[in-house]
Order: C-alpha cells, then sequence, then structure tokens
C-alpha cells in the first residue's frame, strides 16, 4: 500500500513510521509511506504556504497553490483515489473507514496547519475530512500518523499473526477484559487463578464477563450496541448462559440508574 502525506513537516514522520511494526511493514514493502514536503511547491521567495483569511479572523489559512501543485506531481490519476484531509470539522475515525481505506493499493493525506486549508482544495480534490477525535491539535501530523498506523494493522503480512487485528478492544463490539502475565504473584497481588487454571471454555466465559463489566461501566453506548447485535452465546452451556443473562440484566440495570 502506498501511503502520500502532503506535509510541511516531513522530518515529524520517521520517528513512528520507521519503527517498530510500522518501520518492520516499511522494510516488506507492505506499506510504503511517500512524503511530500508542501514547501517544495511554493513560488514565492519565501516558501511561504499560508496566508491571511478573507473575511478576517485570527490565525492564517494554507493556500491553494502548493497544495495543488504538490498534488498534480503525484500524477493524473491521483484524483480518483481517495484524498482524505485530516482535520477536527471530520467524521471521527472508525473501523468501516480502516476497512475502506485497507482496500486501497494507493491513497493520500494533507495535513493541515494554522487555522487549517483554504477551502478550493478540499472542493477541487473531493478531499474527505477525517477527524481523530473531539479536540484541536496544532496540525494534521500526529493525526495523520494514526490513521497510518491503525489502517497498516489490517494489511496482511503487517501482524505477526493477522486474527489479532480484529480481535482487540472496540473491533470485537465490547472492551477487552483485563490482561495479567508473569508472576503469577506481584509485591501481593495475585491473578485471578481462572486464567492459570487452564481450562480454556471457563477462561473465555470469565473474559466474556470482565468485557462485558468493563464497557457496560465505561463505553455503554457499545455495551447495548453489542447486545443489539443478538451475540451467539451457544458455545456456552444452558447454565451459563443463564449467569451471562444475570450479569447483563444486572449491567442494564446499573446503566438505567446511570441515565436517571
Ligand atoms: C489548529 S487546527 C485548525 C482547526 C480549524 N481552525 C477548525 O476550527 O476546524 C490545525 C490543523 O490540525 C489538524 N487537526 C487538528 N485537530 C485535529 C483533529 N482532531 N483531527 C484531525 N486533524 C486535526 C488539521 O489538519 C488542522 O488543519
Amino acid at each position: 500500500m502506498k501511503i502520500n502525506v502532503l506535509t510541511t513537516f516531513p522530518e515529524m514522520f520517521s520517528p513512528v513510521t520507521d519503527q517498530s511494526i510500522l518501520g518492520k511493514a516499511g522494510e516488506k514493502g507492505l506499506i510504503e509511506v511517500n512524503l511530500i514536503n508542501i514547501r517544495d511547491y511554493t513560488l514565492d521567495k519565501h516558501n511561504a504556504t499560508d496566508d491571511t483569511p478573507f473575511g478576517g479572523g485570527c490565525g492564517m489559512v494554507m493556500t491553494p497553490q502548493p497544495i495543488f501543485d504538490a498534488l498534480k506531481s503525484l500524477g493524473e490519476g491521483i484524483k480518483a483515489k481517495p484524498i482524505l484531509y485530516m482535520s477536527p470539522r471530520g467524521k471521527v475515525m472508525d473501523k468501516a473507514l480502516l476497512d475502506e481505506l485497507c482496500e486501497q493499493e494507493e491513497f493520500t493525506i494533507l495535513c493541515g496547519h494554522y487555522e487549517g486549508v483554504d477551502q478550493r482544495v478540499l472542493d477541487h480534490w473531493n478531499m474527505r475530512e477525517v477527524s481523530i477525535g473531539d479536540y484541536i491539535l496544532t496540525g494534521g501530523e500526529l493525526p495523520a500518523m494514526v490513521l497510518i498506523d491503525a489502517v497498516s494493522r489490517f494489511i496482511p503480512g503487517v501482524l505477526g499473526n493477522d486474527e489479532s487485528a480484529e480481535d482487540e478492544s472496540i473491533y470485537s463490539g465490547l472492551l477487552e477484559a483485563d490482561q495479567y502475565t508473569r508472576p503469577r504473584e506481584y509485591e501481593g497481588m495475585e491473578v485471578p487463578e481462572i486464567l492459570s487454571g487452564g481450562n480454556h471454555h471457563l477462561i473465555k466465559l470469565w473474559k466474556l464477563k470482565e468485557s462485558l463489566k468493563k464497557t457496560a461501566y465505561v463505553r455503554p453506548e457499545m455495551f447495548r450496541a453489542w447486545l443489539d447485535g443478538e451475540p451467539d452465546l451457544t458455545e456456552f452451556t444452558k447454565a451459563e448462559r443463564k449467569e451471562l443473562k444475570a450479569l447483563i440484566d444486572e449491567l442494564l440495570e446499573l446503566d438505567k440508574k446511570i441515565l436517571e
């Protein structure tokens, strides 16, 4: 997958994209992050990429010309492929967007700065605005890196085990249960006994119950969506399903009390 990134700070990327799992994906040729310095396409002697906003207001706005020319340098076909503008005005990035992007051979990300980008850039290049959350950052570089990291996990071969990309909090429909590793006892704190008992069926039941509790407390809307999806619990015995139903009823009652 080739990801073109238009930025005025290309040097911000390598500490993230050249390390760890992303770095290995790059070495294996699974991902190519093509950094394009918008400043290389400026025509004035100060290499300015911004100007004052029409209509007044504080701050500066990124000008169209260097971004247009940087995009044109990517070739004719680039407009037909997704171009995303990292922006707090966008729809918040979710799994549906990642699923769509991981199918692409190539897409482009524009990182904004100052007060943002001249609207004609977004209109002409059919850019989709993508936010990483309801807060304001100083530039689009960190959001772009968040998107690149999140999408890369779904590219076959990037993770050691392809299965594990989906088997995570949120993507599974619930938040993950608490995790433990060795030692079994640390400073007087013990790992829950069930996890070292070796009974995989009971461990699965325990993990589901813990996930349900965690999700209902922290993300009640996710808990309700999971229930609305009528989850398949047939792998559990009748008695275990009864236990699960009792827990779910208890959590729903609690959720109702919080809302009241
Ligand atoms: C200071 S922000 C501009 C905010 C803009 N004036 C507004 O109110 O929508 C500068 C740049 O940071 C990036 N940015 C800031 N917060 C972001 C977020 N939550 N998600 C994605 N990009 C963000 C965008 O690229 C944006 O152009």
